[in-house]
């Protein structure tokens, strides 16, 4: 059982709410080890097919990296922890099945990271995003300079990176960083709504979205080259067939789903 993290599934999704609500759900290494393994166990699992991620309590998603870890932190230590941080987030961003993150608050730092790293976003009202790690004399190293300037352009994200100003909600939306605003209440609905929805289709074509979408932000790829590799797997499945027949037939089609 994880110290950091509350788990649950409900109706085939899976909600993986960081647990330290004390430390404003606050990333120390301990708790990134264990949302790795919730990510893999997620992922690998027949009972979920689709994930929320979310922070513990009314106040915070999460307020970045945990700065207590920093000190005494040499260069060779500083890479290290970068990389052990963005592996983990590009695992959540190349994860098969749909990741929501459920932004119920501050979204600092490496919590902006984590849910840049999520498919979709959505922000309840009292949600604020920034990256202030300039203020500490450093940087993003989640991820962060690279998804939120494909997520919000260049020009806004010099802008955040660089004044550490946070964002309230609807500038998140606004700036195109979330998908939806609810009130705290309808969060987690909202997101639950969403991955229903996403539900109603073809479990392959969804993961083929995903892989071909991903191709689009690594670099020495050719996304369309992905495209083309997953549009052709498709016609290996049995959901073209169902899907197409259904259209013809005028019913909804069912696909292997959970
Ligand atoms: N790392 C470690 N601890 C953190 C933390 C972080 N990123 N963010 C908050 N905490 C801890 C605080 O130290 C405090 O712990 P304490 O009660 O043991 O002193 C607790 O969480 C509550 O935070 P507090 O600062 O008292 O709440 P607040 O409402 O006054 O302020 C924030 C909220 C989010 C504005 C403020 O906590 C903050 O600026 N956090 C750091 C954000 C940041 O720089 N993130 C990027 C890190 S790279």
């Amino acid at each position: 059982m994880p110290n950091n993290l509350s788990i649950t599934t409900e109706n085939g999704i899976r909600i993986i709410a960081i647990n330290r609500p004390d430390k404003l759900n606050a990333l120390n290494r301990a708790t990134l080890t264990e949302l790795d393994a919730a990510i893999d166990d997620a992922a690998s699992s027949s009972e979920v097919y689709g994930i929320i991620i979310t922070g513990a309590g009314e106040k915070a998603f999460v307020a970045g990296a945990d700065i207590s870890e920093f000190s005494g932190l040499g260069p060779e230590d500083g890479k290290q922890l970068s990389v052990f941080g963005q592996k983990i987030f590009k695992k959540i961003e190349q994860c098969t099945k749909p990741v929501i993150a459920a932004v119920n608050g501050f979204a600092l730092g490496g919590g902006a990271e984590l849910a840049m790293a999520c498919h979709l976003r959505v922000a309840s009202e009292n949600a604020k995003f920034g990256q202030p790690e300039v203020k500490l004399g450093l940087i993003p190293g989640y991820g962060g300079t690279q998804r939120l300037t494909h997520l919000i352009g260049k020009t806004k994200a010099f802008e955040l990176l660089m004044t550490a100003d946070a964002i309230n909600a609807q500038q998140a939306l606004q700036y195109g960083l979330v998908n939806y605003v609810t009130p705290m209440a309808e969060l987690i609905p909202k997101c639950k709504e969403l991955l229903e929805k996403i539900h109603a289709h073809s479990p392959y074509a969804i993961s083929a979205i995903i892989r071909s979408v991903d191709a689009c932000f690594t670099e020495g790829v050719d996304g369309f080259k992905v495209e083309v590799e997953e549009f052709g797997k498709c016609f290996a499945g049995k959901d073209v067939a169902e899907g197409t027949k259904a259209f013809i037939e005028k019913r909804k089609p069912v696909f292997n789903n959970l």
